[in-house]
C-alpha cells in the first residue's frame, strides 16, 4: 500500500465506543503514556499543539482506590481527569481494585480508561501487572471484564507483541479483550523480553489488526512522519502512538497528523517562540510540583528541548546545572540556539 493510499483510505476520525456516549479520536495520533514524563504539564503542551489524544502516566489502581479522600482529590487534580482528549492509564493485578480505580477515574471525569499490559519493569511484572499479564491471559481477561463492567466510558488496552518470541500472543489477547469490551488496542511492536532493545516490528502488529474489528494503534520507534507512514503501511493500523519521539518535540504528534491526515500543521516554534514555549512549560512544572521538585523534574525536559534544538553542549550544560528558575530562563536563549554545523563553521 502506498503512503498516498494510506492518507486517502484511513478515516482520520475514529469512534471509540463505550457503553455510554463514546469518544471521537481525531486525529488518530496519540501521545504514549510514559511514567515520569507524561505528567499534566507535558500533556497540556502536547495536546495544545493538536494531538488526537494524550495518555496519563500509569496509575497504580489499588493505591488510587485505597487513597484517603483528600489524597484522592489531590490525585484526581494532578491527573487532570477533566482535561480534553485525555486517557487515564491504570495498572494493576486485581480485578476488584482495577474496577474501583476505573470507577473513581470515570466519576472524576476521565473520558477514556486505558489498561496497561505492556510495562516490562521487573517491579511491575513481579506483581503480575503490566506485561506479565500477557502470560496469564485468563487472569488478564478477568481484569479487563471488571474494568469494562465498571464504567461506561471507552476502555482501551495497551500491550506488546507478547512475552517473548516464543509467546507472541497479542492477537489472541486482543481478540479476547475486544470480546470483553475493549474498543481500541495499542501495540508496542516489541516483546516484553526485548524491553526497548532492537527495532519495533511494525509488520507484526498487522496480526493484531487482522484479528480484531476495533481500531489498532501502532507504537514503537515512530520519530517522524516517515516512520509513521512506514508503521501504518507495514501494519495496516488505524493510527499511531508516539512516545520518546515527542520528548523535546511536543509538536511531533500534531506534525505527524498533519503529514498523514491533512489536519492543521502546527507551527514549530523556533528562536524566541521556542524560548517562550520552554519557559512556559518550565513554569508550569514548577507550579505543578513545587519549586525544588519541579526544578529536578524539569531538567530532563530542558535537556530534550536543547538536544532537539541542536544546542551547543556548553550552554546546555549550564542550563542543566542552573539551580534557580530565573537563571534557567536567562540561559534558555543560548541553550536553545542551534549550534553552527561543522560545515557552516568551516565556511
Ligand atoms: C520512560 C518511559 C516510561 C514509560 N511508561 C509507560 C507507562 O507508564 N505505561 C505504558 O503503557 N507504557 C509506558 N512506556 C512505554 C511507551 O508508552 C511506549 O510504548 C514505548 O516507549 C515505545 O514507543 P516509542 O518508541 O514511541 O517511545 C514508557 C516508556 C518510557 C521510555
Amino acid at each position: 500500500m502506498s503512503s498516498d493510499t494510506i492518507a486517502q483510505q484511513q478515516a482520520p476520525r475514529l469512534r471509540l465506543a463505550g457503553s455510554g456516549q463514546g469518544v471521537d479520536l481525531l486525529p488518530p495520533v496519540v501521545l504514549a503514556p510514559m511514567a515520569g514524563i507524561t505528567d499534566l504539564p507535558f500533556r497540556r503542551v502536547v495536546a495544545g499543539f493538536g494531538a488526537g489524544l494524550v495518555v496519563s502516566e500509569m496509575v497504580a489502581s489499588q493505591e488510587m482506590a485505597q487513597a484517603r479522600p483528600s489524597a484522592r482529590a489531590r490525585g484526581r487534580a494532578e491527573l487532570g481527569l477533566t482535561e480534553a482528549r485525555t486517557a487515564v492509564q491504570l495498572a494493576g493485578r486485581d480485578p476488584h481494585w482495577m474496577a474501583e480505580a476505573a470507577r473513581i477515574a470515570a466519576d472524576g471525569g476521565a473520558q477514556i480508561i486505558d489498561i496497561n499490559m505492556g510495562c516490562p519493569a521487573k517491579k511491575v511484572v513481579g506483581g503480575l501487572s503490566g506485561s506479565a499479564l500477557m502470560r496469564a491471559p485468563d487472569h488478564a481477561l478477568r481484569l479487563i471484564e471488571a474494568v469494562a463492567g465498571a464504567v461506561d466510558v471507552p476502555v482501551t488496552l495497551k500491550t506488546r507483541l507478547g512475552w517473548d518470541d516464543a509467546q507472541r500472543n497479542a492477537d489472541d489477547l486482543a481478540r479476547r479483550a475486544v470480546d470483553a469490551g475493549v474498543c481500541m488496542v495499542t501495540i508496542h511492536g516489541r516483546t516484553r523480553c526485548q524491553f526497548y532493545k532492537g527495532a519495533a516490528d511494525w509488520a507484526a502488529i498487522g496480526a493484531v489488526v487482522r484479528a480484531v474489528p476495533v481500531p489498532v494503534l501502532a507504537n514503537g520507534d515512530i520519530r517522524g512522519p516517515e516512520d509513521a507512514r512506514a508503521a501504518l503501511s507495514a501494519s495496516g493500523a488505524a493510527g499511531v502512538m508516539i512516545g520518546r519521539g515527542a520528548q523535546g518535540r511536543p509538536w511531533l504528534p500534531a506534525q505527524v497528523a498533519a503529514a498523514l491526515y491533512g489536519t492543521p500543521a502546527p507551527t514549530v516554534p523556533r528562536g524566541a517562540a521556542l524560548v517562550e514555549l520552554v519557559a512556559a512549560h518550565h513554569e508550569a512544572m514548577l507550579s505543578f510540583y513545587g519549586r525544588d521538585p519541579g526544578l529536578r523534574v524539569a531538567r530532563k525536559h530542558l535537556g530534550w528541548y536543547a538536544e532537539a534544538a541542536g544546542g551547543a553542549p556548553g550552554p546546555r550544560r549550564a542550563l542543566l546545572t542552573a539551580k534557580d528558575p530565573a537563571r534557567v530562563h536567562a540561559l534558555l536563549p543560548a541553550a536553545l540556539e542551534p549550534a553552527p554545523t561543522a560545515a557552516a563553521a568551516a565556511a
